[in-house]
Parts: C-alpha cells; structure tokens; sequence
C-alpha cells in the first residue's frame, strides 16, 4: 500500500514536471478563464481550451472521486469496494446519512411536542403524516426514511433494519410496512400514522422528482386532506414542491433536507425545517481529494491538516472512515431557530476558501458530471458550490449535466477520457460504478 502511494506520487511529481515544461502557467489560466465552460448540460470537450491532461498517466491511475451517490448495492446497501478503491486515489464524498436522518426525526417530533396544541389539525387523536421518498433504491433516501419512522415511531424492524419501503396508502394504519406510533405530550398519548408514502419517480424513471411529489399531495390532500397534519420528504425539492402545491396554504408544516435557499427561506413562510448536509465542505472535498491526487500529497492536505494557504476543515463538520474510502459531511438542523444563518447555502465554507497558488498547484482539468441537472439540490447547491472551489483549487472543470434516467447519456460523454487529469462522478443508480470505471480501464 505504502509503495503504491509513493509510486504514485512520482509519477504525479514526473507528470508534474512535464506540465511545466509544456506551458506555462499562467498562459493556461487565461485561456481557461477565456473558455468558460462551466455550464451544467454543455458537453465542451476540453481539447482545444487550453489545458491538456497529462498523456503519461494511465486513465486508470488518475484521480477519481464519487461524489452524492455512494457506489453500493441498491438492494442490500453494501457497499461497492471494488468501485471505491479503484486505484489509490479514489475516494467518495458525500454525509453522514444517520446522523442526519437522525436529526431529520428528531427535528419533525420536536415540532409536533412543541405544537400539540394546534397539530392535530380534524382532533381525532392521530397525528397523521405524509412521506416523499426520493429513490428506494439510495442508501440515504433509505436512512431519511428509517430516520423519520424511528424517530416517530412508526418503524418496523427486519434483519435488523427499519423497514424502508413505501406504504402506498395507510389511512387506516393496516399496513404491514409500518406501524401505529405513539407520543406522549403533557401526560396525553396521540397516536402517530404515516398515511401514505411513496417514490417520487417520474413516468421516464427519473427519481427524486419534484413535480411526482406535487401532484402525489394534490392526490393524497384530495382524498384524506384533513387527516395530513405534518409532511416529510426525503428532501427539499420533493417538500417545497409539496409546500407550494398545498402544504403552505393549508398551513400543514413539510420538512425536507438538503437546505436550499428557497427551502430556507420557506421556512419564514412556515416550511417546517430542512437539514443542511453542509453542501460547502462536501463540494471542497470532492475537489479537494482530486487536488491532492494530482498533487502527489498526502490526501489529508488541506482537509484535517492545514495546506499552505491555511486552508483546513475542523473535525466537527467532516469525518473520514479509512475503511470505507469516504469523507462524509456532518448534518445541521435548520429550523425557524437559526434559518437565518443559513440563507445563502452557495457560499463557500470560510475555513477552506483560501486560493492556491498558482505556479506550485498547476492547472488540471477535470471531467465532473451531475446525475441530474434538473435535480434541485444538486444545480441549485452543489454545482454553485463547485464553481467556486475549482477556481480556488486551480482545477478547469467541465461540468456534465445527465438527464437522471439513464446512465448511458453520461457515459457517451466521456468519450475521450484521455483528454482529462481526473474525474468526479455522479451516478444514476448507486448500481452503476462499473459503467465508469470499464471506460477509464480500456
Ligand atoms: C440530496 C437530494 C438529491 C440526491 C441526488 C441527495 O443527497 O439530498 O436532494 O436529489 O442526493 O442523488
Ligand atoms: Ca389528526
């Protein structure tokens, strides 16, 4: 292991070398500057901007960082080994999915205990629940899912594991994937029912679907609208697609995840709450680890230990599970209490938004693709984010938007893969690691 790092980080030092030799620096920023191609959906293929990647690396040894989808099995949930250690700087980025669905439950029960008085919207002693699952497949739409079911009680265990799947319909709290919870306020018990869920998945396949979950509660409200007294959603393009459909007028509070900004700022309208998966260290990283990749360092750089221009994360937004080859963010609450810090979720993070030089961390290029460019979080957080730190990290980055449905329109578009210094990927389906990596080992 030790010996493959060093190996490694000679060829980057040899690459580095030869980089110098061909361009200089500073020619290569300006063209790059000049190119802007950093639209999400424009397919610019590198080539003729400026940058060139580095023909001495093989494809499969540069870096590689799998980003918001963790390489795993979409039924079990195990994860995929093979795809996370790819080579020896291959790492996944993403958050810390319990924690933050921990704190999901627990920031939606805390508000049914603080407002008992006005929650049970008909009184008939159940507070009633709705719940917008955003891929059955995606371990961490899973863990929102358990997340809100334990928390309220309304979990069933197998294996083990709290039970994730859909209910459909549960107005009558038959179903046999959950079951009738109970939370007790100033000495009364209420009953708690999640009446229905389901994956918000369009007609073509596309999961996570914000316009699914609109016309889902319009469904559900039509049917059993009184007994709706809180809303879920595994996050805030599904909840604030349900807010402005139907929750905020019927004054019913949704919470999602994610912390958008026009979910943070719904919450002065009464969108429940959202959680930040703290989208500003989790961009840095996924820059940061191909950084360091091609620098040769070692890969805690500028993440747990300072780099040269002070840029560094403290231990209480990131963890870093060797095991696992993952970084994962840590989760914050964002409620009526403190959405005002939380307005502008594309600011970059202070502690890690100090510039690099340019002469000792030279222009790379970088092939990054977004499952989904319609996908609220990420074209509305993430990619916003990531435009920020390539400059500060000095990488020209083409971004990649997918349809969200088929892996392929992603692929096709790394055709060349020989024209880039590393990459960022951003699956379909959590399935599908081995569709990118077959295209960097030819
Ligand atoms: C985000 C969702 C997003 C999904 C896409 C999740 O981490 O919270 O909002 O749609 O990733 O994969
Ligand atoms: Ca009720």
């Amino acid at each position: 292991m030790k010996k493959r790092v060093l190996a490694l980080s000679m060829a980057s030092l040899m690459a580095f070398g030869l980089v110098g030799c061909s361009g200089g620096s500073s020619e290569t920023a300006q063209t790059t500057a000049a190119a802007g191609s950093e639209a999400a959906g424009e397919t610019t293929a590198t080539g003729d901007t400026g940058a060139k990647a580095d023909a001495e690396v093989a494809n499969k040894d540069k870096p590689l960082v799998w980003f918001n989808r963790q390489p795993s099995n979409s039924s079990t949930g195990e994860l995929d080994m093979n795809a996370l250690s790819f080579n020896d700087s291959t790492y996944y980025v993403g958050f810390d999915a319990n924690q933050g669905a921990e704190l999901q439950g627990t920031m939606v029960k805390e508000y049914i205990e603080k407002n008992i008085d006005t929650i049970d919207r008909n009184g008939d002693g159940i507070i009633g629940y709705v719940l917008a699952i955003g891929d059955i497949g995606h371990n961490d739409s899973i863990a929102r899912t358990r997340g809100v079911r334990k928390a309220l009680g309304t979990g069933l265990e197998k294996d083990g594991a709290i039970v994730s799947d859909p209910v459909g319909i549960n107005t009558d709290g038959t179903s046999t994937a959950v079951q009738d919870g109970s939370i007790e306020v100033n000495g009364k018990t209420y009953v708690v029912r999640e009446l229905a869920s389901q994956e918000m998945k369009n007609s073509a396949g596309a999961t996570w679907d914000a316009a699914t979950a609109g016309n889902a509660i319009g469904t559900w409200a039509s049917s059993f609208g009184d007994q709706i007294d809180v809303i879920a959603s595994n996050n805030d393009g599904m909840g604030m697609s349900m807010f402005n459909a139907w929750s905020k007028d019927n004054k019913v509070p949704t919470f999602g995840y994610d912390a958008n900004n026009d979910a943070v700022a719904a919450i002065a309208e009464g969108y429940g709450g959202t959680i930040s998966q703290h989208a500003d260290v989790q961009a840095y990283l996924t820059l940061r680890v191909l950084r360091n990749g091609l620098d040769g360092v070692d890969i805690d750089t500028g993440i747990g230990t300072p780099d040269e221009a002070g840029n560094v994360l403290s231990d209480d937004v990131y963890v870093y599970n060797e095991d696992e080859r993952s970084y994962y963010a840590l989760n914050v609450a964002v409620t009526a209490d403190n959405y005002q810090d939380f307005t502008d979720s594309t600011k970059v993070y202070e502690p890690v938004s100090n510039q690099l030089d340019a002469a000792s961390h030279q222009e790379k290029t970088v092939w990054l693709d977004i499952y989904n460019a319609s996908d609220n979080f990420l074209s509305s957080t993430y990619q916003p984010l990531l435009q920020k730190y390539d400059d500060l990290l000095n990488l020209k980055v083409d971004y990649i938007g997918g349809d969200g449905q088929t892996e392929s329109n992603i692929t096709n578009r790394l055709g060349n893969p020989s024209q880039y210094d590393a990459f960022a990927i951003n699956m379909v389906k959590t399935d599908n690691a081995a569709s990118y990596t077959a295209l960097l080992s030819q």
